[in-house]
């Protein structure tokens, strides 16, 4: 018989819901984004991603299985996303998660957030085996890891300050672009000159696979400031420009984790991996290691239940079936303290 299980992500400024079908695979997905509500701010804030989540989540669930037709008592198991991410947020999800599977009577797994952005190129066709370095670029990790097999993660390189989003976030604010600044560096950088401007590459001398960005940020800015008034092109260019330096930075690392590890595949997975031209200066870079890159779809390289609900179907056999009816979320979780048996 097939099992379906329910996905819910509500870490930080996403509400998305999913079912994931053992034959059938992804069955439904919806995802309300808040990035209206926070943009005015420049940032999110939390309290108000807290109270729009339990505005969002209960109809986005029925929404799903509709679109699946499916009903309640059709599900398997829930899993929801019970770490690393804002407390407030992250306790909705599993507050819902946790009422749901006590009334219907399934087992309910808490999922690590990064660990299902890992997971979600493997929802692509022809996907990358076990073990494989993966590249983890999001808004509030950057890290390289080794996946050894499904649950066991060696950390290889960690940030020492900010995340590859949370540079691209601050830059777009020195360039007055508004939030999420990933998405709209990209489209600036698009009519850029990456190389009119020598921008630092970070810690790319210094040996082992760790990262840096809050200097880039600082060159951004006192760059922006050396102008007396900055043209559409010049912003352009400093945006070309960082998005390069951060993505040779990256690929240097990647290298350096694939050598040092003997890997021959390489995933990047969080919301920076839908960046382009990190996508290119990759693809570059694993072709001349004669490795393979892998990535997902975008919509499933940001926040997302569908990572969530895959990371469930994954992780279901090794979850002991024993109810925890204790409503806990893990705000901070390191990911290479996850084992396959949780
Ligand atoms: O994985 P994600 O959706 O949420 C977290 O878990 O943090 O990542 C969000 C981050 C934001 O910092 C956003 O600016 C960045 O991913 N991002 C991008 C792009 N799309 C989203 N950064 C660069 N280029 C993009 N196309
Ligand atoms: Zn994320």
């Amino acid at each position: 018989m097939s099992e379906r299980i329910l996905g819910i992500e509500t870490s930080c400024d996403e509400t998305g819901v999913a079912i994931y079908d053992s034959e059938q695979g992804l069955l439904a997905e919806r995802l309300f984004s808040q990035i209206a509500l926070h943009k005015v701010y420049g940032g999110v804030i939390p309290e108000l991603a807290s109270r729009d989540h339990v505005a969002k989540l209960l109809p986005l669930i029925d929404e799903v299985l509709n679109d699946a037709n499916l009903c309640l008592s059709d599900l398997s198991a829930i899993s929801f996303t019970e770490g690393p991410g804002l407390v407030g947020a992250l306790m909705v999800g599993a507050a819902t998660a946790k009422s749901l599977g006590l009334a219907l009577s399934i087992p309910v797994m808490g999922i690590h957030h990064m660990e299902g952005h890992l997971l979600a190129p493997l929802l692509e066709d022809n996907p990358p085996n076990f073990p494989f370095v993966a590249l983890l670029v999001s808004g509030g990790h950057t890290q390289l890891i080794l996946a050894k097999a499904l649950g066991e993660y060696e950390l290889l390189g960690d940030t020492l300050d900010d995340a590859a989003g949370e540079a691209f976030d601050k830059t777009a604010k020195i360039l007055s672009l508004s939030y999420p600044g990933g998405p709209e560096i990209a489209k600036l950088a698009q009519s850029g000159n990456p190389d009119r401007f020598v921008f630092p590459l970070p810690m790319i001398n210094r040996p082992g696979c760790d990262f840096s960005f809050s200097g880039l940020k600082t060159f951004t800015a006192t760059l922006v400031n050396s102008f007396e008034k900055l043209t559409e092109q010049d912003r352009a260019d400093v945006a070309a420009g960082f998005e390069m330096a951060v993505a040779k930075t990256l690929s240097k690392k990647c290298e350096r984790a694939l050598k040092q590890t003997g890997c021959s595949q390489l995933v990047i997975a969080g919301g920076v991996s839908a960046n382009l031209r990190l996508r290119d200066v990759l693809s570059v870079m694993v072709n001349k290691q004669q490795a393979s890159l892998f990535y997902a779809r975008p919509s499933l390289c940001t926040d997302n239940g569908a990572m969530i609900a895959f990371a469930g179907f994954l992780r279901r056999k090794m979850m002991s079936e024993k109810p925890l009816l204790a409503i806990q979320v893990k705000p901070r979780w390191p990911m290479n303290l996850l084992s396959h048996q949780t």
